[in-house]
């Protein structure tokens, strides 16, 4: 069997284990436009979603496996847990998929088989071959995991591995599920699996890992030392609880740091040759985009995409810069698509400037989401002199993001000040076509528009997170603002981008209401449905 032992393959799991984070949940729209911006961004297996799990999964699958998995597109990938019923749907969902792969796990951990499966390690080893075969008889390209294998028995691991690549797993995925490994233990996992299992040289070893202890990516990358040639990872490390290891760090990691690591390839340190088909120059747009359509906002520190990764703050690292950028820089801002904050259209500029400035950044836009997003366009531009890129992914982000508009804010006003008690008057558009009127009081004038848009839309919630930040510098730069709602145990986030932070923030938390007042109908929908 041919492998690509000399280069590392990246899995990119945004659209499945990142869109776990609670919050995160993308409708299959959006699912879309992250898939087509992966496919830009030159992974090389797309993980879509878990078909079985909800109807909306499944169509998200298809649709991404049709759409985005063409031949010379990426491999979708849909997750199946070791059962006949969810591999028979992964199989349905990646049907359009030129090139559709299957992955399927249970645990091998004490700890699972004995609370979670209840089941002995001799069940779980008979499921195994049964269910890789399973997958098997719909595809040829099949993944499987031991889940927890990181807290897994080495030997028992071992013989489950033999069993999955004899069944024919051509890919064996090692996940430390709990981020519990350190990467030293890590790195001797991986080479405890290339010495001891008999047919390890028949499939690729790939790795998954969490990042509850920080340690994610330093695991992987003595995983690679060791023998991995496929990572698993989601855009920003999005994912369950701490996230997953994040794409953009381990891709960047490699790329800097290429000569350290060429030789483990076989090549010679010097060799100039990519160690991933990743496209850098696309990352941060890649990490802007699923920034802005999941809600969950890029810490500023954050390595290679924060606010702050090109920054140099202090007079001395400053000076060092301008004599020489390598003083303190180990990588160009330029190299992950970090332009320098251009100027690029103004209040003149045409729709032609606009849609083909739009095209050079890497948006596809419908003809109804150009008309819509130039209008905001023009809209901005009287506002604020100079349009930059920054400004225009604003414009368009906040423009794509839009969840059934079901509550529409009308009108916003606020008075505040030092000496007077914040005052907002809302006027919102209820979905039965309304038009509510309500004022209130707050501690601030956003929480004075919160209060009053609760007041007319009367759907309960919690706010757990508003964040703001300049899309520029400048007085008139627009500010963009991410809220995110709890109710019943779920987040549900709001974005929104306005050169007036008040007005942006009025129109995030109207859009995180929207996602959790559909999400409430859709509840009450089923409940009608199943007690007919
Ligand atoms: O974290 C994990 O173990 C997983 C598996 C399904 C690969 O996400
Ligand atoms: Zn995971």
């Amino acid at each position: 069997m041919e492998q690509s032992q000399d280069r590392i393959i990246i899995f990119d799991t945004t659209l499945r284990d990142g869109e776990q984070s609670p919050g995160a949940t993308l409708n299959v729209e959006e699912k879309l436009k992250v898939a087509h911006a992966l496919a830009r961004l030159g992974v090389d297996v797309i993980e879509a979603g878990f078909p079985y799990a909800s109807p909306g999964d499944f169509e998200a699958v298809q649709k991404v496996a049709a759409a985005v998995g063409t031949e010379n597109g990426p491999t979708i990938c849909g997750l199946a847990r070791a059962t006949k019923n969810d591999i028979k749907a992964a199989a349905e969902a990646l049907q359009p998929a030129a090139k559709g792969r299957i992955h399927t796990f249970i645990a091998t951990s004490d700890i699972h088989l004995e609370y979670k499966l209840r089941k002995t390690r001799a069940e779980v080893l008979a499921i195994v071959p049964e269910m890789v075969g399973y997958a098997k008889s719909f595809v040829n390209d099949v993944e499987f995991s031991p889940e927890d294998a990181g807290r897994s028995d080495p030997e028992f691991l071992y013989q489950v591995l033999e069993a999955a690549i004899a069944a024919g797993a051509t890919t064996v995925n090692i996940p430390d599920t709990v981020g519990y490994t350190t990467p030293s233990e890590f790195g001797a996992l991986i080479k405890g699996i290339k010495d001891n299992v008999p047919n390890i040289d028949q499939a690729i070893i790939s790795v998954h890992g969490h990042n509850d202890l920080g340690l994610a990516v330093a695991n992987f990358l003595e995983a690679i030392k060791n023998g991995a040639r496929q990572l698993e990872c989601t855009i920003n490390g999005i994912g369950e609880r701490a996230g997953n290891a994040a794409l953009e760090e381990l891709v960047m990691a490699l790329h800097v740091r290429r000569q350290y690591f060429n030789p483990f390839f076989g090549r010679s340190a010097e060799s100039t040759e990519p160690l991933t088909q990743i496209d850098t120059k696309q990352i941060y747009k890649t990490s802007r985009l699923v920034s802005n359509l999941t809600g969950m906002a890029v810490q500023p520190n954050k390595a290679i995409v924060g606010a702050n990764a090109f920054a140099h703050e202090s007079g001395i690292h400053q000076d060092g810069v301008l004599k020489n950028k390598l003083t303190y820089e180990i990588m160009d801002a330029q190299s992950i698509g970090l332009t320098d904050n251009q100027i690029v259209l103004g209040k003149l500029s045409g729709r032609n400037a606009f849609r083909t400035r739009l095209k050079e950044l890497g948006f596809e836009l419908s003809e109804n989401e150009l008309n819509k997003a130039f209008i905001r366009f023009k809209d901005v531009a009287d506002k604020k002199k100079e349009i930059t890129d920054w400004d225009i992914e604003a414009i368009v982000n906040d423009e794509i993001r839009q969840p059934p508009e079901l509550f529409r804010l009308e009108l916003v006003q606020v008075s505040c000040g030092d000496h007077s008690c914040p005052t907002a008057t809302v006027t919102v558009r209820t979905p039965d076509g309304k038009e509510l009127t309500d004022a209130a009081i707050g501690t601030g004038p956003v929480d004075a528009i919160y209060k009053a848009i609760n007041r007319v839309t009367k759907v309960p919630n919690e706010l757990i997170e508003f964040s703001v930040q300049s899309v520029t510098g400048g007085i008139d730069a627009m500010g963009e603002v991410t809220i995110r709602l709890r109710y019943d145990h779920q987040v549900y986030s709001g974005y929104a981008a306005n050169t007036d932070i008040v007005v942006a923030s009025a129109r995030a938390y109207v859009k995180a209401l929207n996602r959790l007042y559909s999400a409430l109908q859709e509840a009450e929908n089923k409940e009608t449905v199943s007690t007919k």
